[in-house]
């Protein structure tokens, strides 16, 4: 991605390899800072994951492949870095397949690097294609919703549901998207308005409760990525999705869902199986380090919601755009 205001700046990706480091956006840290975090064993790697410095599934899984690169060239027991890099999420499905391709490259003889550079390569190439297919739906004029990031800073480079506002903008096209903040921890305000920023895109940020008040005003479409997708075609992503799906369908906006074929989980039967992530309650509770609920109350902060197939119009992969009656081709 393209780091400076109006895209001419620096080059940068969300994650990469360097001299023998992981290095990496601190995700946390935008978008007042641009820090890059630097991570020397795979203990650290698993450790950025789960406290969110690299956040959305496929970055998590090019960190994770970069992760196993790491304890393979420091000559560690594999199998034991794969099982902790595992523990450190339990939804986005990209995760589990970067582990589960590394311990193969790995043991088939493939060098570390050449293997984990390839898998984020092969990332980014995805959202290339994603952001073709993606903008052939996208007419000049149209006015696009998505939520939580899913954007450069979630996939390596270049984004799931914004690869095709990237390619669309690029191409030329009048284009305004809604940017929900994101409860709780404001990937959509933080992350995916700053990459717009960067790229100087027309958007607004909005609360995600007024999402509804938008859509009945006029949205073409909503695109959102996923973290998780079942065989039958119901998706995990940030949690808020469900909601945006359901209005969607009330009001007749076509709900897209852009994500690589490494999201699919057809081990997963169902939206029910999928395991919901819960995450601590000072991240509803607390803005920062100041507490902003009374002492005594609880708070329930499930990172995730499962949008049933029913929803989706269409999702869009890096092999073509697939009715949710489709997906079982890319078994
Ligand atoms: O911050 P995370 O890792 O919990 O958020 C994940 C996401 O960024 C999204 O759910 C996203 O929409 C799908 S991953 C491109």
């Amino acid at each position: 991605m393209k780091v400076g205001v109006g895209g001419n700046g620096k080059d940068i990706r969300a994650v990469w390899f360097e001299n023998g480091v992981v290095r990496m956006i601190d995700q946390r840290r935008l978008p007042n800072d641009l820090t890059i975090a630097d991570l020397r064993t795979y203990e650290e790697v698993a450790s950025a994951i789960r406290i969110m410095t690299v956040r959305g599934a496929p970055s998590i899984g090019a960190a994770a492949a970069y992760g196993m690169c790491l304890a393979a060239l420091r000559e560690e027991n594999i199998e034991k870095a794969a099982k902790l890099i595992k523990s450190a999420r339990p939804t986005a499905n990209d995760l589990f397949y970067a582990v589960d391709h590394m311990l193969s490259e790995l043991k088939n003889g493939t060098d570390p690097v050449k293997a984990a550079d390839g898998y984020a390569q092969i990332t980014v190439d995805k959202c290339v294609k994603i952001g073709e297919y993606g903008n052939s739906l996208i007419r000049s004029g149209d006015i696009l919703m998505t939520h939580c990031n899913a954007g450069a800073l979630a996939t390596v480079d270049v984004g799931t549901a914004l690869a095709p506002m990237r390619k669309a903008w690029s191409d030329e096209k009048n284009i305004f998207v809604y940017v929900s903040e994101t409860r709780p921890r404001l990937q959509g305000m933080q992350l995916t308005a700053w990459e717009l920023s960067q790229e100087g895109i027309p958007h607004a940020i909005i609360a995600d409760g007024a999402s509804g008040h938008f859509m009945k005003k006029g949205v073409s479409m909503v695109i959102v990525g996923a973290d998780r997708i079942a065989a039958n075609g119901d998706f995990a992503n940030k949690i808020g999705t469900y909601g945006k799906a359901v209005i969607a369908h009330e009001l007749g906006i076509p709900f897209y869902v852009a994500a690589p074929v490494s999201t699919f989980d057809f081990g997963t039967a169902t939206g029910d199986d999928i395991i919901i992530e819960d995450r601590p309650e000072e991240e509803i509770t607390m803005i920062g380090s100041m507490r902003i609920a009374p002492v005594s109350s609880r708070a329930l902060n499930p990172s995730f919601d499962v949008t049933p197939a029913r929803y989706v119009t269409s999702f869009i992969t890096e092999k073509g755009i697939l009715a949710p009656s489709e997906i079982e081709k890319m078994r």
